[in-house]
């Protein structure tokens, strides 16, 4: 199967170290990045093929995933339209651009797909949401992803809610890693010292929930000695009600996303594809 990945930024380049990781063969993967001198800094990192032309990316590629930002997706999808073949898949990695709006672009019979997934494919444990239109059957999707994480398959509805919870996820706890270090560092503890502490806490934590069947709300009971360091912590936490603030984060988020679907103009700004950097390699489709 042939791979384009269409702007190779935070997620894109996320999405990219994840599949080379699961032993995708670089020859498999092309993809495109802004400006020229970006695109050269990745072919140059990954061994990959990376230009600035969309359409020559997606040329005879079997699944298209555009990493672009909302705004740029539909002008994208116009750009690479006239080359993508009947049995093309087109996956937008985009938060807010619904699936109508995708499929309006392209050629009748190219399936659309929307896929909701995170940074952490770079270690390949994203979480990643899939939604299609009824009856396309998306096992090969699924297993592009699984490849980078665990994929679920939804319906476009939750897309929103979902962006909030799985694409921003990892903010979240970027964010409590921050203030957790600067904390251990304000009190005086070796920066690199409190930041190997904190990472690995978070790990360890993670994989402990992700291990357990029993809700986080009960572990966290069962960790919880009344009147010791860790009920003083939530004190402090429950006082500042973080609980409902996150909860609101998270509707910020997901309010985010369909005011995307809403604010996205339908010709979003479409950069001038600039000449690729290198000079390409012969196109050969590789066994599916
Ligand atoms: N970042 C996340 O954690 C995350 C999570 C879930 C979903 N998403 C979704 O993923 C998409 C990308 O987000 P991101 O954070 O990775 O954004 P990003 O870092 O800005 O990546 C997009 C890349 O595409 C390039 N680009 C812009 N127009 C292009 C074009 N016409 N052709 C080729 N490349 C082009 C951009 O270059 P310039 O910077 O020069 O414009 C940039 O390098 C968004 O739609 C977002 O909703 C992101």
């Amino acid at each position: 199967m042939d791979i384009a990945i269409l702007g190779v930024g935070s997620l894109g380049e996320a999405v990219l170290i994840g599949l080379l990781e699961s032993g995708m063969p670089p020859a498999q993967i092309w993809a495109t990045a802004q400006p020229a001198e970006r695109a050269a800094v990745l072919a140059d990192a990954y061994g990959i093929e990376v230009g600035t032309d969309n359409a020559s990316a997606a040329t005879e590629a079997d699944v298209v995933l555009v990493a672009v930002r909302p705004g740029a997706v539909e002008g994208v999808l116009d750009e690479i339209a006239p080359v993508l073949e009947g049995d093309a898949v087109v996956v937008s990695l985009a938060a807010g651009v619904p699936l109508r709006r995708i499929a309006a672009r392209l050629p009748e019979g190219v399936t659309t797909v929307r896929a909701m997934t995170n940074v952490a494919a770079r270690a390949r444990e994203a979480a990643t949401a899939l939604t299609a239109p009824d009856g396309t059957d998306l096992t090969e999707i699924e297993d592009l992803f699984d490849r980078v994480g665990v994929t679920v398959t939804v319906e476009e509805p939750m897309m929103d809610l979902i962006t909030a919870v799985g694409g921003s996820g990892p903010a979240f706890l970027f964010y409590l890693a921050d203030a957790m270090t600067t904390a251990a560092v304000d009190g005086g503890m070796d920066p690199h010292a409190a930041r190997v502490m904190v990472d690995q806490m978070l790990l360890g934590a993670c994989l402990h929930l992700q291990s357990s069947d029993r809700p986080a709300a009960e572990i966290l009971d069962d960790i919880t000695t009344p009147g010791g360091t860790t009920a003083a912590a939530l004190d402090v936490l429950n006082a500042a009600a973080v609980d409902d603030t996150v909860k609101r984060a998270v509707g910020a988020a997901a309010r985010r996303g369909r005011d995307l679907a809403r604010l996205t103009p339908p010709l979003a700004r479409v950069r001038a594809a600039a000449p690729s950097p290198r000079p390409r390699r012969p196109r050969r489709r590789s066994p599916r």
